[in-house]
C-alpha cells in the first residue's frame, strides 16, 4: 500500500493514489492525489516559473523559479515564503512567527497509529502507518506527519505531532490536521451548513480566488457548519466525476478553509480553528492535532459516501456497538417535555412495549429541581417529587423494556445546588458577567476537579438500576471561555482542553459501563461529527422531527455519516417544530433513514395508527441489517424540487434492496416516471414486495414505473429480493 523510495512516498488504496516527494531542498511537496495509477515519480508535473513577489528560500540562491509560494506543499509553513493558508504557525521566545519545515526521516509500520486522548480510526493489519518527520532546525521543533492507509476503503487518515526539542518554550498559534494542494485547479467546494433544526444542508459553489472557509468558534462543531467538506470537479454528481471528501474527527472549534491562489490551484486546510487557540510547549513537550481523514472517489459522491460509511461502521464506531443491534426506542421528550411523573412515563411505556419497542428513554426533567429550563442542571440526583422511590421504583414499571436516561453533564443552571456551592466552576472571565444560553452556563470541563465531581454524581445515578443507554445532551454554545486554572498566556488552550475533557469523560463512561449505548446530542445535531462517533455510535440528528424537513437534513448528513449514526424518531403531528401534518406511514419511512425510534405519547394515537406502528417496528427489525448496514444510495435529491425524494439500501451480497420514496409538494399532471434502482446484481432476478420477477439489469437500466402519487408527502417502500 505504501511505497517509500528515496524521499518519494506513494500511498496506494483500492481506487486511489496519493504521492509526496522530498525535493532537493528537502521541502516535502505534494505531487498527486487522484484515481489509482501505476506509480512513478509524479514530480515531473510540477512547473517551476519565476513569479514576481514570490520569494525564494535562501538556499535556492539564484534560482528564481523555486518558491514555497508556488510549489504544492504537503504541510504548509508560514513567514518564510508561502503566503497561502498556513498549516503551522509557531511563536518562539524571540517573538518571531515563522515555521520552516524540511524533510528529515520516515518510518513505515503495519497497523494503525492511535492518538492518546483523541478519537481516531482503529484497526489491525489491514492498515499501514507512515510517519514522515519534518524539522524546523532553527526552532528545534519536530513535526511528525502521520498517515494511516486503509486500502480497501480508500481511506487515508492524517494527524500531526509537534514536539519542542529545544530548551526554550515554543508556542503553537495554529496547527492544522491536514493540508492538501490541488495543482489541477477548477474545483467546486461543498459544505454542509444550517442552524438549529436545519442542520447539514448541502451547499455547492465553485472555488473562487481568495479564501473561503466554514468553521465553528462556538466550542462545538455546531449546527451551523460541519467538519466535513468535499472538493470536486464541476461535473461531479452521484455517479461521475472526481471528488475528495475530508472529515475532521473533532467536536470543538474547527476550520475548513479553501484558498485559490495566483496560480488558481486550490489549497484545503482542515483542523482546529485558529481563533483563540494557542498551545505552549515546554522543552520536550508535544502536541497532537485531531485526526483528519480523506477519501477520494474517481466515480462520484455515492462511492465516496459508501466508503466513508463502511470505514465509520467498521473502524470508528467501537464495540460492542460496531456490529451489535441497536434497540428500537421510545423517548418521552416531545410527549411531555419537563412535565411528567412516574405514572405518566409508565403509561407511555405500557403503550410502547406491546408495539415492539425495546428501550424506554427518560429525557430531560428527572433530576434536581428541573421543572423548566431555568433550573436544576448540575444537580444529578433524582427528583423524588416526580419519581418517588427513584429510578429503582420506575424501572420495574417499564414493561420489561431496557432503561435509558438523558443527561447534560457539561452544564449548570444558576438556580441549582451545584452553582450555589461552586459558582466559579462555570466559565466566566474576570470582571464580566457571563452570557446565558437557554438560561444555563457552561462548566469548565477543562478542569479535572470539575469533571470528577460531575462524573461521581452521575455514577451514583447509573449504579442504582441497570441503565443500558445514555443520551448525552449539550444545549448551548460556549461564551466567556476563561479558566481559573491556567495563567493568562495559556488561556488559548481552554477551548481545546474543554474538548479533551469531554472525550475523557465519555471514555470513562465507556470503560466503567461496557455495553452502555451512548447517544450524542447537542440540541439535536449541534455536535454531529466523527469525533463524537468514536464515543457515541449514534447522534440525535436534529431537534426537527418533521419528516419532510428531515429529508433535507438526512440527505446532507448521508454524504459522510452512516445511517446507523443518524438518530431519527417518529413524532406526533402537527409537528412541534413547524406544525406540518404528515401521515404515520411517511413519518416511519423517514425515521428508517436513521436509527429509528418513537418520541410521542402513544396513548394519543388511534388503534389504526398503532397498527401502522406495530408493522413499522416489525418491518424495521426484520430488515435491520439491510437498513442499518446496507450500501446507501441517494436516488434523488430533496433539493431538486422534484416530485419525490428517494434513497436506497442494498445488502453487501446485492440479494436484497430497499427503496424508500417520499413525495414532496405535488403538482397536477405530473409526467409518468420510472425509478431506476441502483447497486443490484445485473445477473440476478428480483421480486418486488414479493411480486413479479425482474432481472437486475432491467431494474437498473429501464426501472420500475412509479405509482402515481396522490396527495402531498405520501411514501412507498419497495423491497427487492433475489429469487
Ligand atoms: C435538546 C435535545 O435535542 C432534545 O431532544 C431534548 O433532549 C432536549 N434538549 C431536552 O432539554
Amino acid at each position: 500500500m505504501i511505497l517509500c523510495d528515496k524521499g518519494l512516498f506513494t500511498l496506494h488504496t483500492k481506487h486511489t493514489t496519493y504521492q509526496m516527494k522530498a525535493d532537493r531542498h528537502k521541502v516535502l511537496l505534494h505531487t498527486y492525489y487522484g484515481p489509482r495509477i501505476s506509480g512513478g515519480d509524479l514530480s515531473y508535473l510540477i512547473q517551476y516559473t519565476d513569479r514576481s513577489f514570490s520569494p525564494c528560500p535562501n538556499e535556492a540562491e539564484a534560482d528564481r523559479t523555486y518558491s514555497l509560494d508556488t510549489l504544492p506543499q504537503e504541510f504548509s509553513t508560514c513567514g518564510v515564503g508561502d503566503y497561502r493558508l498556513p498549516s503551522l504557525e509557531l511563536e518562539l521566545d524571540d517573538g518571531s512567527h515563522l515555521a520552516d519545515l524540511r524533510y528529515a526521516d520516515f518510518r513505515l509500520e503495519k497497523g494503525k497509529y492511535a492518538l492518546e486522548g483523541l478519537p481516531a480510526f482503529f484497526g489491525g493489519s489491514e492498515w499501514e502507518t507512515l510517519t514522515i518527520l519534518l524539522r524546523d532546525t532553527a526552532a528545534e521543533v519536530d513535526v511528525e506527519l502521520l498517515y494511516g492507509v486503509l486500502e480497501e476503503r480508500d481511506l487515508i487518515t492524517r494527524a500531526v505531532r509537534i514536539c519542542n526539542r529545544s530548551s526554550r518554550t515554543v508556542k503553537l498559534c495554529q496547527a492544522a490536521s491536514l493540508c492538501l494542494d490541488f495543482p489541477q485547479g477548477n474545483l467546486d467546494f461543498i459544505t454542509f451548513d444550517g442552524a438549529h433544526a436545519k442542520e447539514r444542508c448541502f451547499h455547492r459553489s465553485p472555488v473562487r480566488p481568495g479564501v473561503e472557509s466554514v468553521g465553528s468558534v462556538r466550542g462545538t462543531s455546531s449546527h451551523h457548519h460541519n467538519p466535513f467538506v468535499i472538493l470536486c470537479t464541476p461535473d461531479a454528481d452521484e455517479d461521475h466525476g472526481l471528488c475528495f471528501g475530508a472529515v475532521l474527527l473533532y467536536s470543538g472549534n474547527f476550520q475548513a478553509a479553501v484558498e485559490q491562489n495566483q496560480l488558481e490551484t486550490p489549497r484545503l486546510t482542515l483542523g482546529i480553528h485558529p481563533y483563540h487557540f494557542s498551545w505552549t510547549l515546554a522543552p520536550g513537550e508535544s502536541f497532537t492535532t485531531p485526526e483528519a481523514a480523506l477519501i477520494c472517489s474517481p466515480d462520484g459522491f455515492t462511492q465516496m459516501s459508501q466508503q466513508f460509511h463502511r470505514a465509520f461502521r467498521d473502524h470508528l464506531i467501537r464495540d460492542p456497538y460496531a456490529g451489535k443491534r441497536r434497540p428500537v426506542l421510545i423517548n418521552n421528550w416531545e410527549a411531555t417535555e419537563f412535565h411528567f411523573d412516574a405514572s405518566k412515563l409508565a403509561a407511555i411505556a405500557r403503550a410502547a412495549a406491546p408495539l415492539g419497542m425495546e428501550l424506554f428513554v427518560m429525557d430531560d426533567g428527572w433530576f434536581g429541581k428541573r421543572d423548566s429550563d431555568f433550573s436544576g442542571l448540575g444537580d444529578w440526583f433524582v427528583n423524588e417529587d416526580k419519581l418517588p422511590g427513584g429510578l429503582e421504583a420506575l424501572a420495574p414499571q417499564l414493561e420489561g423494556m431496557d432503561f435509558g436516561i438523558w443527561i447534560e453533564p457539561e452544564m449548570v443552571n444558576e438556580d441549582s445546588e451545584l452553582y450555589r456551592a461552586h459558582p466559579d466552576w462555570a466559565f466566566q472571565a474576570p470582571r464580566r458577567a457571563p452570557a446565558r444560553g437557554r438560561m444555563q452556563l457552561v462548566l469548565d470541563f477543562s478542569r479535572q476537579d470539575v469533571r470528577d465531581h460531575i462524573y461521581q454524581a452521575l455514577r451514583k445515578v447509573l449504579d442504582r438500576v441497570k441503565v443500558t443507554y445514555v443520551k448525552w445532551d449539550m444545549n448551548r454554545s460556549l461564551t466567556d471561555v476563561w479558566s481559573a486554572t491556567l495563567p493568562a498566556d495559556r488561556q488559548g488552550e481552554v477551548f481545546h482542553r474543554y474538548v479533551l475533557g469531554l472525550y475523557d469523560m465519555q471514555e470513562r463512561l465507556r470503560q466503567d459501563y461496557p455495553g452502555l449505548l451512548l447517544e450524542g446530542c447537542s440540541g439535536g445535531g449541534g455536535r454531529f461529527d466523527a469525533g463524537m462517533l468514536y464515543y457515541a455510535p449514534q447522534i440525535w440528528c436534529s431537534d426537527n422531527t418533521d419528516a419532510i424537513d428531515r429529508l433535507r437534513i438526512q440527505y446532507g448528513t448521508s454524504f459522510c455519516y452512516p445511517i446507523s449514526a443518524v438518530g431519527a424518531h417518529v413524532s406526533a403531528v402537527p409537528n412541534a417544530q413547524n406544525g406540518r401534518m404528515v401521515s404515520m406511514e411517511t413519518r416511519g419511512v423517514v425515521a428508517m433513514g436513521g436509527t429509528f425510534g418513537y418520541e410521542m405519547d402513544l396513548n394519543q394515537t388511534s388503534e389504526e395508527e398503532r397498527e401502522v406502528i406495530r408493522r413499522q417496528v416489525a418491518f424495521f427489525k426484520e430488515h435491520y441489517d439491510l437498513i442499518q448496514r446496507g450500501d446507501y444510495y441517494r436516488l434523488t435529491s430533496p433539493l431538486d424540487n422534484g416530485p419525490y425524494t428517494a434513497w436506497e439500501q442494498v445488502s453487501p451480497d446485492r440479494r436484497e434492496a430497499l427503496v424508500s420514496l417520499v413525495t414532496g409538494n405535488l403538482r397536477a399532471a405530473e409526467p409518468f416516471r420510472a425509478l431506476r434502482v441502483k447497486g443490484l446484481d445485473p445477473a440476478l432476478v428480483y421480486r418486488v414486495n414479493g411480486e413479479g420477477a425482474y432481472p437486475g439489469d432491467v431494474l437498473m437500466h429501464a426501472g420500475l414505473p412509479l405509482p402515481m402519487p396522490w396527495g402531498d408527502y405520501q411514501s412507498v417502500q419497495l423491497y427487492f429480493q433475489a429469487i
